[in-house]
């Protein structure tokens, strides 16, 4: 999996087209999607035309997407990892996450909730039956791995115990303000690729990219603060998703160079704790782009 993965989380139908091509043109070569993201199907597109334009093969790019929370039934899996790649126009996905551990109630509805604005949850199944269903889309050669996302150690450790076919990647949000070291280390420890979201804090201000040991380093060795944070990102041993929404900041979020030991160490002594998104709690996107 190529470390630099770029996130197609763009409500916008028209900018993830322009945004997943000026991705892959700025050389990003790793696509994280989502059936709750709505836009596979533009980001399908944007990839097969991108990929024509660049003499580029499918094998030279790794795509992701998930299962959200109204599929974890067993009987929905494959249907939605079917949906999923009919949409993105691919026979195969070199990835696929189970979006959050939190099953919903089944249906069309992302978001089914009560009169009252609860989620409607889904008792009736449980994480390691749906990773099951997943262990048998691994089976069937059209989905080369699997993985968890939003979970914590304590989620993961049971299902990394019981798994046939072990999660090959855990996608969390992490950050110097989120740094999930514990995590990390169990990842580092039993071969898991972690995955970082939210690596410049989802953009939200303030947040780490105002951080002043941030702004500091920025300045020292001439990288931007979002180039600073990336290069931590992959400097500390985790892959990472970032959602450049111009070609500009495509080319200046990939152009990014190792840190000098003493700023790596300095970003790893930041204090700061703050999570950006709630998904992991409740399952439920608690994150909305600004402005959208
Ligand atoms: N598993 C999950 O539950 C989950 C949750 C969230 C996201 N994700 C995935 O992670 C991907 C990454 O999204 P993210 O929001 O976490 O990414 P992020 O890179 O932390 O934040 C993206 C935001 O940062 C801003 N930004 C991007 N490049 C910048 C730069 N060079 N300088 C200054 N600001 C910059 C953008 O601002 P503008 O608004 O100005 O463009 C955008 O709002 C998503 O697309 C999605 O694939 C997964």
């Amino acid at each position: 999996m190529p470390v630099l993965g770029f996130g197609t989380l763009i409500p916008d139908p028209a900018e993830t087209i322009t945004a997943t091509r000026d991705a892959l043109e700025a050389g990003f070569r790793h696509f994280d999607c989502a059936e709750r993201y709505r836009n596979e199907r533009e980001v399908g597109k944007a990839l097969q035309a991108g990929l024509a334009a660049g003499g580029l093969a499918r094998e030279d790019v790794f795509v992701t997407s998930k299962l959200w929370n109204t599929n974890h039934r067993p009987e929905r899996v494959e249907p939605a990892f079917e949906a999923s790649l009919e949409r993105l126009g691919l026979n195969y996905l070199d990835l696929y996450l189970s979006h959050t551990p939190f099953a919903f109630q089944p249906g069309e509805e992302q978001d089914p909730r009560d009169p009252s604005g609860n989620i409607l949850y889904d008792r009736d199944v449980n994480l390691l039956e749906t990773w099951r269903a997943m262990e048998r889309l691994v089976d069937g050669g059209r989905c080369r791995a699997i993985g968890l996302s939003d979970i914590a150690l304590d989620g993961l450790i049971p299902i990394y115990e019981a798994a046939r076919i072990k999660p090959a990647v855990v996608q969390v949000e992490a950050h110097p303000y989120m740094p999930e070291t514990e995590l990390l280390e169990f990842c580092k420890t039993n071969g898991i690729v972690f995955l970082a979201f939210a690596p410049l804090g989802h953009g939200i201000r303030p947040g780490p990219i105002d951080d002043p040991v941030v702004a500091a380093i920025s300045a020292r060795v001439g990288q931007t603060p979002a180039q600073v944070l990336l290069a931590w990102a992959v400097q500390r041993g985790t892959a990472l998703l970032t959602t450049p929404r111009t070609a500009a900041r495509a080319r200046e979020n990939f152009n990014i160079s190792a840190l000098p030991d003493e700023a790596f160490d300095e970003i790893n002594r930041i204090q700061t704790r703050q999570r950006f998104n709630d998904v992991v709690n409740t399952g439920s996107p608690g994150f909305i782009p600004q402005g959208r």
